[in-house]
Order: C-alpha cells, then structure tokens, then sequence
C-alpha cells in the first residue's frame, strides 16, 4: 500500500461516516501516522504504507468516525501559536478564546493574574509566555486538570512563574490580582441538547455548562473580582455570543465600571471587561 491510497480510503471512511472535512481529518491522522507533517505528505504520495501504519491509522479513524475530535486523538492542540497538550480530562481549547488572549494582550502588562477554570492552561500558560515578567496562578476546580495545566507550563517553560490551586472559584484564593482572565462553562440547559457530538460526546459536562441560564459562574466571577482585583485591575471573561448584554449587567450590578463587550473574528460578542475603580 502507498500512501496516496491509504489516505483516499480513509478520506473515503471518513466520507460515509458523515464526518465534515473528510480530507483534513484524513491527512492530520495519517500525518502523525507517518511521522510526517501535512505539507510533507503532499510531496510523498508514494511513500510505502506498513501493516503496523496501516493498522494505527485505521484505529484513528474508527474513533473519529465515532465522532472523537482529531485534537483528542493526537491528544494535542495549537493555540496562540503553541501546542498544548490536550487530555480527555481538559475542554478541548477553542480558537474563540484566542479573542480573550487578543484582548489582554492589548491592555497594560499586570505584574500578577489569575486564570479561574484554567482546564488545560492555555489562557494562562499563553499570557505568561506572551508576558516575561508576569506571575500568575491557575485554578480549578478540577484537580486532573491542573496537572495537565502544570505539564503545559512546563513545556512552555513558564513553570517557575506559574502557581496552580485547586479551588472552586475564589474559594481557595487570598490574594489580589492585577488582571482576572476566565473562561468559565457557559452552555445553558437548553443549548445543551443540541450540542454536536464532537463536543457532547468528549468534552467534560463540568468544563461546558454550569446548568440553568449559563450565567451563575459569572455572577461569582463579577463579585470575587471586587474583593480580589487591585484598585484599577481589569477583568476578561469568554461568554457565549448571546450573553454580552447580560453579562455587562452583571459586572455593573457588581460594581465594575469601564464595561466593554469585544467581539471574536467571526463579529459575535465573545469577551467582556471590566475595571474595579479605585474607590
Ligand atoms: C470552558 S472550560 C475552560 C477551560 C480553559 N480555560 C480553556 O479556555 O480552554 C471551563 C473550566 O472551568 C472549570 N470549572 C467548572 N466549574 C468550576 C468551579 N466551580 N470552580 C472552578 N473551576 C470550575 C472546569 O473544570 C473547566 O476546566
């Protein structure tokens, strides 16, 4: 078997399962397969395919036939320019929350944050890397994911500067912050029957919604953040694209000022900020 052939028939495989971007998903599989990256394999169409290849490559597709997302079956995703790895443990990182990174990136450097539910790391492990002289700490409260966020700092070598505590929100925190990141569940009851497989299936119901209207984590996050930002700290949460009005309401109701809603590439409301006044 040749490779050409190969990746046709698991196109093909992918094809009838009713998988979107049969092609995509064939070629980064049989890329990790072969060991070669996807622009490589364009150029070997004829490279020899071995049983064992064969074999592993066809066990890749029967799970994404299955509906598992190729990033939990390589067990790795890019984000901000970084690879992160990913465990069936940590939501699966969206690029949606590149729009948070992008919009902390744009304000004043903190010398201390906080990234509330870090699951696998990437807003924090990211903002550290992005800022040499930062420190922050990673919560959540789920303690299998700070251990994937302690192994991203790692890689990532931002280790040393990084504290990780298991803790439900702000119950385990004392101290205060320059700048709050978070991108808490958010799913609403309702919108949760129609998830797609892809995210039903494989990512933790935990990391995806806290029940009811959606809004409960931010109701907390709004209200930690007066007791644990410093005086003109900044606030940045990732919300649904139907929640910015709400979630605006919530940050004034709590006391921030300076509110603003961001939207994502796609032009959806995705991230809102606020700032504690100094009094
Ligand atoms: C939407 S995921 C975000 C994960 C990661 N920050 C990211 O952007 O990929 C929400 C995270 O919040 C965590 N979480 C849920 N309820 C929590 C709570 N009560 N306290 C702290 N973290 C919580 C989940 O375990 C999950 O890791």
């Amino acid at each position: 078997m040749i490779l050409r052939q190969v990746l046709l028939e698991g196109t093909r495989a992918l094809r009838d399962a009713g998988i979107e971007g049969p092609e995509r998903d064939a070629r980064l599989l049989l890329a990790e397969v072969v060991g070669l990256s996807v622009s490589r394999m364009t150029l070997e169409p004829d490279l020899p395919i071995s049983e064992v290849q064969f074999d592993q490559f066809h066990g890749m597709l029967a799970r994404r036939a299955a509906r598992e997302p190729v990033s939990r079956i390589l067990r790795r995703r890019l984000f901000w320019g970084r690879t992160f790895e990913v465990t069936p443990d940590v939501l699966d990182p969206r690029p949606e929350t590149e729009s948070l990174i992008a919009a902390a990136l744009d304000g004043p450097v903190p010398d201390r944050l906080i990234d509330l539910g870090c699951g696998s790391g990437i807003i924090a492990v990211t903002l550290l890397a992005e800022w040499a002289d930062t420190y922050g700490t990673a919560s959540d409260v789920s303690a299998p994911c700070l251990q994937v966020t302690g192994r991203n700092a790692e890689t990532h070598e931002v280790h040393d500067r990084l504290t990780v505590v298991q803790s439900d929100w702000f119950a385990n925190v004392s101290d205060q912050f320059d700048l709050i990141v978070s991108n808490p569940p958010y799913i609403t009851e309702d919108e949760m029957a129609l998830l797609d497989p892809d995210v039903a299936l494989h990512d933790p119901h935990l990391a995806l919604t806290p029940g009811g209207d959606g809004l409960a984590p931010y109701r907390v996050l709004a209200s930690g953040a007066m007791t644990h930002l410093s005086p003109n700290g900044r606030i940045m949460v990732e919300i649904g694209w139907k929640q910015g009005k709400d979630v605006a309401q919530i940050f004034a109701q709590a006391g921030l000022k300076s509110i603003r809603v961001l939207p994502d590439l796609d032009g959806r409301d995705r991230v809102v900020c606020g700032v504690k006044p100094t009094r």
